[in-house]
This record gives structure tokens, sequence and C-alpha cells, in this order.
């Protein structure tokens, strides 16, 4: 237990976040960088960002809710505080991608209609199934929810956008690269602290693997709406072409060449990944990975 006190403590949070990788960073990357000419002045590409960034928007808000509705809800000192340090996390995390879109043109007075008119329909019943648990108070299902399958999936989705962005928009990349440091602390986290939890509550296993197929299924149901209407993917091979004069730069992800793989291809990579990944983790904390429908 002394081992995850300090791990997961205040001070820990403050040496390595804000003191360490978020050091000298304004809203999540390095002061004067701006969002490529091409993406500001193509509107079919600006919309695309503004799309995806929503996505995000929706996915962090549903994060910041869940931790700081959890804090309350946690059994042990230990986790309240992590679950505080996580909380000022997702808040920023909202805050970047916001800004993000105020950088892609989005005027403050739109924000909320522009956030209602992208948002997927799938990925806001995905939150509403774990805010449930939340809700209830139920802190098991509730970082089950939260920090295995919501930041498993955003885990993996920022790798990608990541490798998608690092050649031809480094400011966003750099953004990404921040949320995926805490990500990466968010999901040990779950996996740490919730392993025991299950232990001593065997009887809850059930509930959980019906939250972990419900949601995997609207994850799921999400990718395929992202991957399969994407207009703007000549204009994207477009910004690739741009900034480099031999052709698209190669951005490896997994072993694959995103800039090479078609829509259908990017979807399958992404979803086998991630669910993979719950498998793996879910598994290490005494839950049945439970496979979920295909939409
Ligand atoms: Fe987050
Ligand atoms: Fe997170």
């Amino acid at each position: 237990m002394a081992d995850f006190l300090s791990m997961y403590s205040i001070q820990h949070w403050l040496e390595s976040c804000p003191q360490g990788y978020l050091e000298n960073t304004e809203y999540g990357h390095a002061a004067g960088e701006h969002e490529p000419d091409l993406l500001l002045k193509d509107p079919l590409l600006r919309e695309q960002a503004i799309g995806a960034t929503v996505q995000l928007v929706v996915g962090e808000r549903c994060a910041l809710a869940a931790s700081s509705g959890l804090i309350n809800a946690a059994p042990d000192e230990g986790s309240k505080r992590f679950l505080a340090t996580q909380t000022l996390d997702e808040a920023r995390h909202v805050e970047v991608f916001t800004q993000r879109l105020y950088d892609l043109g989005v005027k403050k007075g739109a924000l909320e209609a522009t956030i209602r008119q992208f948002a997927n329909p799938n990925l806001v019943r995905f939150a509403e199934v774990l805010l449930e648990k939340v809700d209830k108070k139920d802190f098991v299902a509730g970082v089950v929810g939260q920090n295995i399958v919501l930041e498993g999936m955003a885990f993996s989705v920022f790798e990608m956008m990541y490798a998608g962005n690092q050649a031809v928009n480094p400011k966003f990349a750099h953004t990404l690269a921040g949320t995926i440091a805490d990500e990466r602390r968010h999901v040990g986290f779950g996996e740490n602290r919730i392993g025991s939890l299950i232990q001593e509550h065997p009887e809850k296993k059930p509930e959980i693997e019906r939250m972990q197929k419900e949601m995997s299924y609207w994850m799921l149901a999400t990718f395929a709406d992202s991957f399969r209407n994407n207009p703007a993917r000549e204009e994207m091979k477009k910004l690739r072409e741009s900034v480099s004069g031999y052709g698209a730069p190669k951005a490896e992800w997994h072993g694959a060449d995103l800039s090479a793989l078609e829509p259908e291809e990017m979807e399958k990579l992404l979803s086998e990944t991630v669910l993979k990944e719950f498998k793996v983790r879910l598994g290490r904390i005494g839950i049945e990975y439970q496979t979920p429908a295909r939409p």
C-alpha cells in the first residue's frame, strides 16, 4: 500500500506532471505553435478537425464528471487524493481541446451549439452508461468504466491521433502527448486499485461485465461513424503532402503506416487494439472480458 500511496500521491503528480512534462506549455503545447495554415483555410479539413475535436471534448467532459463524482464514493483517502489530481487532469483536457476548437475558429458564443452539432450520439450513450454508475456512487463499477474502459479507449485513440499528426500538425501532437502521459497514469491507477476491491466484492462482477460489454458496443459504433463518414480524407492527404516535398510522410502506429490505410482498415486496427487492451487489463483485475455486439 505504501508504494500505491506514493505512486498516486499529489506530491508525485506535482513533480511529474505540472513541474515535469507540462512545464513551459501553453494549453498543452509550446508557446507560438499554431494549427497548420491549410487546416484553417480549407473548409472541409477545418470542419473535419472541429468534428474530431468535439468528440475529444465530449469524452473529456465525461471523464471530468466521472473522476470528480467518484471522489466521494471512494472508500479510502489515497484514492480520493488521486482522483482529485485526476479531476484536475481531466478539467485540463477539457480546456485544451476546447481551446483547440477556438484555435480552429469556433466562436466562444457558438461553443455549445458546435458541440451539440458534432457530438456523436453513440459516444454520448457510451458516456451515459458510465455516468449512471457514478451517479449511484458505485465506486468499483465507476472506476472500471472510467479508468479501464473510457481511458483505455482514450489512450489508444490519442496515440493513433498522435502518430497521424506528429509530422503534419506538431502543435496538436504536442497537446496529445501531454494527455497521453496523463491517461497512462489514470489507467495504471484503475488496475492497481481495483483488483483487490473486485476480490472483496465478487458479486459485482456480472454487472461490471455487462457495463463493459455495453460501453464497448457504443465505442465501436462511434469508431464506425468516425471512419466510415470521413469526407475530408482526400484533404488530409493534401495536408500530409503539403509538409513534405516527397509525398506523404509515414505515420507509424502498431506496425502500420496510417497514411497508407483505408478508413475500414484504420477502424479495424483501432477497434482490435482497444479491445485487446481491455481484455488484458480486465483479466489482470479478475474481470472476464465480454465480446460486444458488432454495430
Ligand atoms: Fe482525459
Ligand atoms: Fe483520464
